[in-house]
């Protein structure tokens, strides 16, 4: 055994967690971390690990069993992290590789596991790599890694394809010769700081294998893989076109993409405790979503398709019932996921007259009601809580934050606002540092006197984690309690649902279903109260609610949870 083996095998054996359950992740809830704006512990107004180290109690406290921590490599900061220039060290803001490998292990003695980020689709325009290919001639091996291109055209200044970017406007940017004429093209699917790597090259596989090792081999349990279905595209170049059936988009949710992730399953396997890999993928079809799950490729990926729905009982349950039919043949569990740094934050999202997410819509000045917003996502919290699958949570949501909707224009960094023309306001609104506590910014986030680096607003007094801890009926506390008992219900996490949809007769708003011989969740989405005592009344007994329950009424957009007892369902049996 070579030394390196050697030193990989003892750090893995000391990065053990404390439980070993190997099917942790089928249940597991997940809190998000967006370092930037957890807790900056050195006072230069940007969070930092060491911050997230003096917080790891606070999770603790909280209930989470892993975080998913958003990139913290070295970057410029194009996109918010997204653009790496090294993926095996830590952002200097951020703190040292050291400070990595504390806090995975003092998460791990707190029973907390770490899901890193991996962005495999590109790297930063700074990355050794590019810098490479762009000093390097037209042909060369260096421009392989990448997708350089001659233009169209006569002069080769047209366009390569007309590829549209998720960032809004072109895919591909010219570059400069260096006598100063115009030279190749190349590709980025997102901003021009973000080139795209071309995955046919076997150094960007083994690259990105050696880089799952060596996190794998610093204890993670798990990496997220950023746009996972964008890495494989079209050599051809075709533009996007009528011909190409299922797979064969130019450069999305392509057949070949699906050697990639067993590779890296194979990967995941080899090492001691299930390290577990997560997709990012926004795919329209349910059923090639599903075939990222098969027991060879990922474990699990984000279903995006529940929070882009509108708040109401069909359309959650249509969303519900389509996730696990498509989850059931692959065999794997659903995930459900509220928001993340990417979306509008559900407290504001569910507060609008229009309900559904997508991100061209966003627009500034859309009213929201505030009170609304809290009830619907408080309640949406409970229901997705009680569903089978692992649950992720995005920082702040558990204190019930809402969207930024006014931060000053020159402070937003958020390419999807500037690329848009300043049309779209971006997502620097949900990413705004965390209150943590006291009555004024900076909320304890940095240290008294520092400015962050984005504002936060003075209401946020109300929702500091000092000032909800102490308030039984505070969202904080909400999120614990549903948490706690998460924990405690075998019932839930993983399994089955059974729909219970003559629970109350009558009520269409409702939805109801139940985990196990003995736990119920009621969602009324209506606007009226409706009453439980049907089911109190034959033994059922209120866990929690979403809302101060009146009497045996379970107010409008709220949710309850319910311990059933045998005469509870004989005398309303499952739909
Ligand atoms: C998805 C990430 O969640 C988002 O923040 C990022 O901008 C894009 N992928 C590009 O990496």
């Amino acid at each position: 055994m070579d030394s390196d083996v050697l030193t990989r095998t003892a750090r893995a054996a000391t990065a053990q967690p404390p439980t070993h359950d190997p099917l942790w992740w089928r249940s597991a809830v997940i809190y998000q971390v967006y370092v930037r704006s957890f807790a900056d512990a050195d006072g230069d107004g940007t969070g930092d690990l060491a911050g997230v180290r003096a917080h790891l109690g606070y999770l603790k406290d909280l209930g989470v069993d892993a975080i998913w921590f958003n990139p913290w490599y070295p970057s410029p900061m194009a996109d918010g992290g997204y653009d790496v220039v090294d993926y095996r060290d830590i952002h200097p803001q951020f703190g040292t590789l050291a400070d990595a490998e504390a806090l995975i292990r003092e998460a791990l003695a707190l029973g907390i596991r770490t899901i890193i980020d991996v962005v495999p689709n590109h790297i930063s325009d700074q990355h050794p790599w590019f810098q490479e290919a762009l000093a390097a001639e037209p042909g060369s091996p260096a421009r392989e890694r990448f997708w350089f291109h001659p233009g169209k055209g006569e002069n080769g200044d047209e366009i390569p394809t007309h590829w549209v970017s998720s960032f809004q406007g072109e895919t591909w940017t010219r570059t400069t010769n260096p006598d100063g004429t115009p030279g190749e093209w190349y590709l980025h699917m997102f901003t021009p700081e973000q080139p795209d790597l071309n995955w046919n090259h076997p150094d960007v596989r083994r690259e990105h294998e050696e880089i799952l090792r060596f996190w794998f081999d610093r204890g993670v349990a798990g990496v997220r893989i950023d746009s996972a279905a964008l890495l494989i595209k079209d050599a051809d170049l075709p533009e996007v076109g009528e011909k190409q059936g299922p797979g064969q988009h130019p450069t999305e949710d392509r057949d070949e993409l699906h050697d990639v992730y067993r590779s890296w399953r194979a990967i995941a396997d080899s090492y001691a405790g299930t390290r577990v890999l997560v997709g990012e993928i926004w795919v329209p079809d349910i059923d090639r979503f599903a075939a990222y799950l098969r027991d060879d490729e990922m474990h699990t990926a984000f279903n995006f398709d529940f929070l882009a729905r509108p708040w109401g009982a069909a359309s959650f349950r249509e969303s519900i019932r389509q996730t696990l039919a498509a989850h059931a043949p692959v065999g794997a569990p659903s995930t459900w996921v509220l928001s993340n740094h990417d979306v509008t934050r559900p407290v504001t999202r569910y507060g609008r007259a229009d309900t559904t997410f997508a991100f061209l819509k966003k627009r500034f000045g859309v009213p929201t009601d505030p009170e609304l917003g809290r009830n619907r996502a408080r309640a949406a919290a409970l229901l997705v809580a009680a569903l089978p699958g692992s649950l992720y949570i995005y920082q702040g949501d558990e204190l019930g934050l809402p969207e930024v909707e006014d931060l000053p224009r020159d402070l937003i960094e958020d390419p999807m606002h500037y690329r848009s023309g300043g049309v779209d306001p971006g997502r620097d609104g949900c990413r705004v540092p965390l209150p943590w506590a006291g009555d004024e910014p900076p909320f304890a986030f940095s240290p008294d006197g520092s400015r962050t680096w984005l504002p936060q607003p003075p209401q946020w007094r109300a929702l500091t984690v000092e000032a909800q801890r102490s308030d039984p009926h505070s969202t904080f506390s909400l999120y614990r309690d549903a948490l706690a008992l998460r924990r405690d219900l075998p019932a839930l996490g993983d399994g089955d649902l059974d729909w219970w949809d003559d629970a109350l007769p009558g009520a269409d708003d409702v939805l109801a279903f139940r985990r196990g011989d003995d736990f119920a969740c009621i969602v009324n989405t209506g606007e009226d109260p409706v009453s439980l005592g049907p089911l109190i009344g034959a033994g059922g007994q209120i866990l929690l609610a979403s809302s101060p329950l009146e009497g045996a009424s379970l107010p409008g957009d709220s949710t309850a949870w319910l311990r059933l007892t045998s005469l509870t369902t004989t005398t309303h049996p499952a739909g």
